[in-house]
């Protein structure tokens, strides 16, 4: 990214304003702090009001002035929006429901990835733009086009059904083996013509071909990353070796992993903590953490860039005129937000958006500046950040340091979102061990494996969690067993190995590949249902909750069971088998990760609360830890809209105030503090 210190940021929009304001918000910014725009996202129709009828006007009398002021700027490709002419003129870029209805100009990103002349037209958009201002000295970066995925991630046009035949020709070169893997023998779905295939149409029941559903989501995700990947391509041949090229967000139906490495510098994301405020949420009964929950989100953030920036950070209310409907940010809590971004990784930070729009359908979505464009108490709360930013400068490419890693992959996030069996349990334990981790202030990382994934990257990590590996490929569990012989702790719960990588179970004994390194023989299982009792494993005298599903567990090839189910038919069968083997060992737990189980983990397997001689922290606040040439930097951030109080047990130096601090310290309502400790 090129950026040797914590930068601030904001999103403007030139064109939403008069010119005559343009200098003015500038230098309003740079009094405040803010030493970056990011610009030109939705602005197609300037820059090509007629199809291949160009002007640079605007935009050339905008950077004209933030040269002057020496404004730095990240350029958006402007392909979220098409302009209208495009999509009425060749209707087939558009997008539809899955019944076949176009969606129409008039919101946004309506668009297929897929459709020829849409890839042509964004090429040619791209390429102008950055042929113009690929070398303008304003320029530090690029965003290719605006949060792919957002709004629609699933794509029912013409174009997609075209390309999905392509994808599946590729992928299975002949017809034989695309209903092997899809298993069309069942239900009389087998194909003899690939122009019979389709993306999913509507059926019966909404209950589309499993197999299907995930080669179609797979699908989705590769076509975002052409098309990211086309667009990168372009600006890289045009644009200066050390501007860099990124995107933001993170939506679902996409491997942001691959997209990164494909076509990115850096990956940036767009944090807005206050939805967990939104109206229709139920925050004071909520057991769901709230806003901290977007640490969670910062985390699989990091996963893809280890450093990153949020590209929009949340400065006001939502709100679009039709939905999303939040409160303000209280005193105090863009400042909170703004550090639990840089606390997982962030050094950079622009916030969404400079002043409110008075027009369209975010009038409601706030910036720093309200309507009328006096100063607030938000761009108040900027210009102290600003100087926060300032006394923490020297953190900057400090990486996070976790306690232990969750792993996840693609195949199963994507099989738990089509497979009700799977979600269940996948949700109970991604939530159960981020909270876990959260409330026992143990730093957690997730570790996606992919191809590139490799044993160094998880030897990082004394202690792995892969919750429900569901699927599971020879290499995966190659590369686990790996770890585990090299002295790492792998732990594993109910569910695991019994598909293929078609999403198809196995006819095997559960759990499938994995059998053997766990020492685990999986002789019957069963949902916790309804009716039951909550489940229970006795880990030694400790009660583990056993939530949901339960794997009942019998140990084979030299591992021991360690624990026994306390309840149900199957009270007195093991439901927790510890294995030995190489340097490390695995655990193989038959149910879910429910907070409480996870606390369990943590503390018999000796990784829970790494910081606790040197600082205790009440649930309500956040640790997270970044570090540098040895030096770590602990972030403390008081989620509660009340006083906390921590207690400093060996001396720490407030970055803040520069001062030495120790003992009992109380933290106001959302006040955050950064630590420093020395090796
Ligand atoms: C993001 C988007 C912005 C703006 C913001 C508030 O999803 O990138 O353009 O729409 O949300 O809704």
């Amino acid at each position: 990214m090129n950026i040797d210190k914590i930068t601030m940021g904001v999103c403007y929009y030139p064109e939403h304003w008069d010119k005559s304001l343009w200098k003015e918000d500038l230098l309003r910014m740079q009094e405040n702090g803010i030493e970056v725009v990011r610009i030109a996202e939705f602005a197609w129709t300037i820059f090509e009001p007629k199809e291949g009828n160009f002007n640079f006007d605007f935009f050339d009398s905008f950077l004209e002035v933030a040269k002057e002021v020496n404004m730095k700027v990240i350029m958006g490709t402007p392909t979220a929006t098409p302009p209208v002419w495009l999509t009425e003129k060749y209707p087939e870029v558009l997008n539809s429901t899955k019944e076949g209805v176009l969606y129409r100009h008039g919101c946004r990103r309506h668009y297929n990835y897929n459709s020829k002349i849409y890839q042509e037209l964004s090429s040619r958009i791209v390429e102008k733009m950055s042929a113009r201002y690929g070398n303008h000295e304003c320029i530090i970066g690029w965003q290719i086009d605006n949060e792919l995925n957002c709004e629609l991630n699933e794509f029912y046009s013409e174009s997609d059904t075209k390309a999905f035949r392509s994808f599946l020709k590729d992928k299975y070169e002949s017809l034989d083996a695309l209903n092997q893997a899809w298993g069309t023998v069942f239900w009389n779905q087998t194909y003899s013509d690939w122009e019979e295939i389709f993306v999913p149409r509507k059926v019966v029941s909404d209950s589309t071909n499993p197999h299907q559903v995930l080669d179609y989501t797979r699908f989705i995700s590769d076509s975002a990353c052409r098309f990211a990947k086309m667009q990168s391509n372009i600006l890289r041949k045009n644009i200066g070796e050390n501007i860099f090229v990124t995107t933001n967000g993170m939506f679902g139906n996409l491997d942001n992993h691959r997209m990164t490495k494909e076509s990115l510098d850096v990956y940036m994301y767009d944090s807005y903590p206050n939805f967990a405020f939104a109206m229709e949420e139920d925050p004071k009964s909520s057991r769901n953490l709230n806003d901290r929950k977007w640490s969670r989100n910062l985390s699989e953030v990091r996963s893809i860039s280890p450093i990153f920036g949020i590209m929009e950070q949340q400065s006001g209310a939502n709100g679009w005129n039709s939905r999303m409907e939040a409160p303000a940010p209280k005193p105090g809590q863009l400042t909170l937000w703004t550090m639990q971004s840089i606390a997982h990784g962030a050094d950079f930070i622009s916030y969404f958006r400079w002043r409110t729009c008075t027009k369209g359908t975010e009038i409601y979505w706030h910036g720093i500046l309200d309507y009328s464009n006096r100063d607030n108490r938000r761009l108040q709360e900027v210009n102290e950040v600003s100087k926060i930013f300032e006394s923490i400068k020297e953190l900057a490419g400090a990486e996070y340091k976790a306690s232990f890693g969750v792993i996840k992959d693609y195949d199963n996030i994507w099989d738990a979102q089509l497979d009700e069996w799977h979600k269940r349990i996948e949700k109970v334990s991604q939530k159960g061990i981020f909270q876990g981790a959260q409330l026992t202030h143990t730093p957690m990382d997730y570790v996606y494996l992919n191809k590139n994934t490799d044993l160094e990257q998880l030897k990082k990590y004394p202690v792995l969690f892969y919750p429900h590996p569901t699927i599971i490929t020879e290499d995966r569990a190659q590369l686990l067993k790996d770890y585990v012989y090299e002295g790492g702790k792998l732990v594993v719960g109910c569910r695991s190995g019994y598909k293929d990588i078609t999403g198809q179970c196995v006819m095997e004994k559960a759990p499938g590949l994995l059998r053997n390194m766990t020492g685990t023989d999986v002789v019957d299982y069963t949902f916790v249902g309804p009716g039951d009792e909550e489940s229970y494993v006795d880990w030694k005298g400790t009660q583990v909750k056993a939530s949901v599903f339960n794997d009942i567990l019998e140990p084979i090839e030299e591992s021991r069971s360690l624990g026994t189910y306390v309840n149900n038919y199957y009270k007195g069968k093991s439901g927790l088998i510890e294995k030995e083997y190489g340097k490390g060992k695995t655990y193989y737990f038959g149910g879910t990760f429910s907070r409480e189980t996870t606390e369990v983990f943590l503390d018999k397997l000796d990784i829970s609360t790494p910081y606790k001689d040197i600082i205790e922290l009440p649930q309500m606040c956040e640790l997270g830890v970044r570090e540098k040439n040895g030096i770590k930097y602990i972030f403390v951030l008081n989620f509660d809209n009340a006083e906390q109080e921590i207690y400093i047990k060996s001396e720490l130096y407030n970055m803040y105030t520069k001062k030495a601090e120790i003992g009992k310290i109380k933290l106001t309502a959302f006040e955050t503090k950064v630590y420093k400790i020395k090796r």
